[in-house]
């Protein structure tokens, strides 16, 4: 019981009905009391009527002797009502009557207990009958004051009262059952919704995130809006689940690509005996898919700490344009080797708030990228600027630019040009979404640009410092002609 009354459906239907027998309830009382309030005003005016009328009867006899006028007091109204009339002397004793009063004494002994000075009108019990009395003095002549009682029995009132009451309530007990049902069936109606809702989400596993909560509902119903927000949230789950299916695909397979080539190479070198300087070279090869393989898994382990939230970078105060520069000159055999040429247009002084390591790896991918996509006599130039409160760096190559296809989901893992993973003309297709990772923890942001001419042009937003005063110019330092830009 305690279970079922825990449901919504039984406890919006259990206030609904409350509330309805209540008010319904309440209805039928005030109608009742209404109705039984005017019948009762009835008789009292029939009362009052026919008192006025034996009074002035009483009047007409004047000094005679009650009772003996030959003419009994009438019994009822002028329009035909049946209304028992008793005149009492000032000693209580029943001088006249209207002819249906079968017991006058208790109707005279309970007149004069019940209404001492008089009065209208009481329901009073005599001799096992309700009756509605009212009492008025009377001038009997001779200064001599009586009474005259008037007297309706209303038994036949209570009992069309007492109908009416069992009507009503049993009216209104019907309402409320009907309202019951109605309420169970319409709170069963607009939950429904719910259930349809529960009973998705509870089929749905992370097998079939693609499923949607289907709802027939009108526009702006609540319902619907709520299944709206669950379906969104379904969509975003199963983005997030399929990125991380095609990441970990993405990732076994680029593992998988180095690992094939060291165990068929190891495999060809054990087949015979090498010379010395076969087991070297080999081993050359080998080291250089091991340090790919070691590249590759501190990618993806920087990656996994940036998805965690715990990529959280040093704040450290880099003096740039030296940064910059060391940066640069790690990159110049590289370049000399591609004949590119380095070109660095880099500020005087300034300094950034960020983690050297981090932001090391992140322009160590621009310019490997940037070199390895300039043609042979190519330029790379790297160039930093401040404004209100940002540096914005830029690596701008003379390459043919990233392929318009590419250009969408360049900072998305494992996105690159080479659909086929040619593994010559590059890397996994980390390096960007690293760089991505790498500057939003630091507060700022990385992005493609349309330069002025072809290649690419990548530029990183970082938040700037202010150089502190202990830091010496840039010329003081001898570092180079700098150039401002
Ligand atoms: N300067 C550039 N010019 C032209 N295309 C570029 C340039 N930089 C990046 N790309 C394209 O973007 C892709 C993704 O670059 P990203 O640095 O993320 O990966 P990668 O260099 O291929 O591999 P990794 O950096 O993980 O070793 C590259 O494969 C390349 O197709
Ligand atoms: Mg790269």
């Amino acid at each position: 019981m305690r279970e079922h009354l825990r449901r919504t459906r039984v406890r919006l239907t259990l206030v609904y009905v409350g509330v309805f027998a209540l008010v319904a309830g309440s209805a039928a009382v005030a109608f009742w009391v209404a109705f039984s309030l005017t019948e009762y005003q009835v008789v009292d005016s029939s009362l009052i009527t026919q008192s006025n009328l034996v009074e002035s009867q009483i009047k007409e006899i004047g000094g005679q002797r009650f009772g003996e006028s030959g003419e009994p007091l009438p019994g009822e109204t002028q329009s035909g009502i049946g209304v028992a009339a008793l005149l009492l002397g000032a000693d209580g004793h029943v001088l006249d009557r209207s002819g249906q009063i079968k017991d006058p004494g208790g109707l005279a002994s309970t007149a004069t207990r019940e209404f001492p000075s008089g009065g209208c009108c009481r329901t009073k019990m005599v001799a096992g009958q309700p009756m509605r009395l009212m009492v008025m003095p009377v001038d009997l002549g001779n200064g001599a004051v009586g009474r005259l009682v008037l007297a309706r029995p209303i038994q036949e009132l209570q009992q069309s009262l007492l109908r009416v009451a069992v009507l009503l309530l049993f009216v209104v007990v019907l309402l409320v059952v009907g309202a019951a049902g109605l309420g169970y069936w319409l709170s069963g109606r607009a939950l429904r919704p719910v259930g349809v809702m529960a009973g998705t989400a509870r089929q749905i596993s992370e097998q079939d995130l693609h499923r949607r909560i289907q709802l027939d509902l009108p526009p702006g119903d609540e319902l619907g809006e709520l299944a709206a927000t669950f379906n969104g949230m379904l969509a975003r789950l199963d983005a997030s689940f399929e990125g991380l299916r095609r990441f970990t695909a993405d990732a076994a397979h680029e593992f998988r690509a180095p690992l094939a080539l060291m165990r068929t190479q190891l495999d060809v070198m054990l087949r015979r005996r090498r010379s010395v300087e076969e087991y070297e070279a080999s081993h050359r090869s080998l080291l250089t898919e091991v340090e790919r393989l070691g590249r590759l898994a501190d990618q993806l382990l920087l990656l996994a700490r940036a998805d965690a939230g715990a990529l959280a970078p040093r704040h450290e105060s880099i003096d740039l344009p030296e940064f910059l520069e060391e940066t640069i000159e790690r990159w110049r055999p590289a370049a000399q080797e591609r004949e590119v040429e380095l070109d660095s247009q880099v500020p005087l002084e300034g300094a950034v708030a960020g983690d050297p390591d981090l932001l090391r790896q992140l322009l160590d991918n621009l310019l490997d990228n940037a070199i390895r996509h300039s043609p042979g006599h190519g330029t790379v130039t790297v160039s930093a600027v401040e404004e209100a409160g940002w540096w914005w760096l830029t690596v701008q190559d003379s390459g043919p630019g990233v392929k318009a296809g590419l250009r969408s989901r360049l900072f998305e893992r494992f996105a690159r040009a080479d659909a086929a993973r040619g593994r010559a003309t590059g890397g996994a297709g980390l390096g960007l979404s690293l760089c991505a990772a790498i500057a939003e923890a630091h507060g700022g942001s990385i992005s493609l640009v349309d330069g002025s001419g072809p290649g690419a042009r990548f530029v990183v937003r970082l938040p700037s410092m202010p150089v502190p005063s202990s830091m010496p110019a840039r010329d003081e330092r001898g570092v180079g002609a700098a150039e401002r830009i």
